[in-house]
């Protein structure tokens, strides 16, 4: 695997691999690479001969107070799992190469990016879309990679790629969980024992509310109670438990059948978010 730090020698390589006409395929990530990620090298093996992975800890996407100092960086022990899922390509520029300059120009995706997360996170996604078109103009990829865990960050990503009409196709991959339930993420490791065994309590109340939704409940407000609820009895502080359209995460309107139920809940010092999509009759 190639382990590249420089926007300039990225574009050599890039360039020399594209006189041989090959699809290239990123993959972005913040490194603390989990199963999940790993899963996403393989949707984007493939998908092109070339697979790039980034690893950026992107300071901009998070807010006051929130963890960037903290966030694990585990590049020596990323590198080697990468290496072992055939990956061509680590490109891992330092903040001085990703950002020389404080950025006067973001891409905003707003009313998507301003609901959920976006709520408790302000600023969070168009840092995170900013970022990202600023790797898919470095690496000018085919197609790129996306986990189904962060999903309204995959949908901000997929309004932006289709309002700027940017010629990259986003693929997104299914959560990847543990046997217990508990979505696969580089802040699980934020967990003390306890609170693990606490923290399958997330997925458990998505199960429950799709599995109401499928028996036919159409009082949400009550259900997005009900589970906020059980899930401060577990321990959890929520910040929201909401049924959303998964056309554009708006509140369902009746006769809105393709649904996805979205939380972000904090179990001691670790943010928890998961999703669960659900088909109703
Ligand atoms: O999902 C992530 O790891 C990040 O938000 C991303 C997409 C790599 C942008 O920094």
């Amino acid at each position: 695997m190639i382990i590249i730090d420089s926007v300039a020698s990225l574009r050599k390589q890039l360039g020399d691999w594209r006189m041989d006409s090959v699809r290239i395929v990123l993959v972005p990530t913040m490194g603390n690479l989990h199963e999940g990620h790993l899963k996403l090298m393989d949707e984007a093996r493939l998908h092109g001969e070339r697979v790039v992975a980034s690893i950026f800890v992107n300071p901009t996407q998070f807010c006051e107070g929130e963890d960037f100092l903290g966030y694990p960086r585990t590049l020596e022990k990323d590198t080697s799992q990468l290496c072992s899922r055939g990956v061509d390509l680590l490109f891992a520029p330092s903040r001085s190469e990703l950002h020389p300059q404080s950025l006067l120009t973001t891409v905003m995706v707003p009313t998507l990016s301003d609901l959920l997360c976006g709520e408790y996170r302000p600023g969070h996604f168009s840092a995170v879309a900013t970022v990202v078109l600023k790797l898919f103009n470095m690496v000018q990829p085919e197609l790129s990679v996306f986990g189904e865990k962060d999903f309204q960050q995959l949908m901000v990503i997929r309004k932006m790629v289709a309002d700027l009409n940017l010629p990259v196709q986003i693929r997104s991959v299914a959560t990847v969980r543990e046997p217990d339930g508990l979505a696969l993420s580089s802040r699980n490791c934020y967990l003390t024992e306890s609170e693990r065994c606490c923290a399958p309590g997330l997925y458990r109340a998505l199960c429950h509310a799709v599995d109401s939704l499928s028996k036919g409940c159409s009082d949400f407000g009550a259900l997005e109670n009900q589970q906020k609820k059980d899930l401060r009895a577990m321990g959890f502080r929520p910040e929201y438990f909401s049924v959303r359209r998964r056309s554009d995460l708006e509140p369902p309107h009746a006769g809105d059948t393709e649904l996805v139920v979205l939380a972000a809940a904090w179990l001691g010092s670790a943010r928890l978010i998961d999703n669960k999509a659900v088909s109703i009759a």
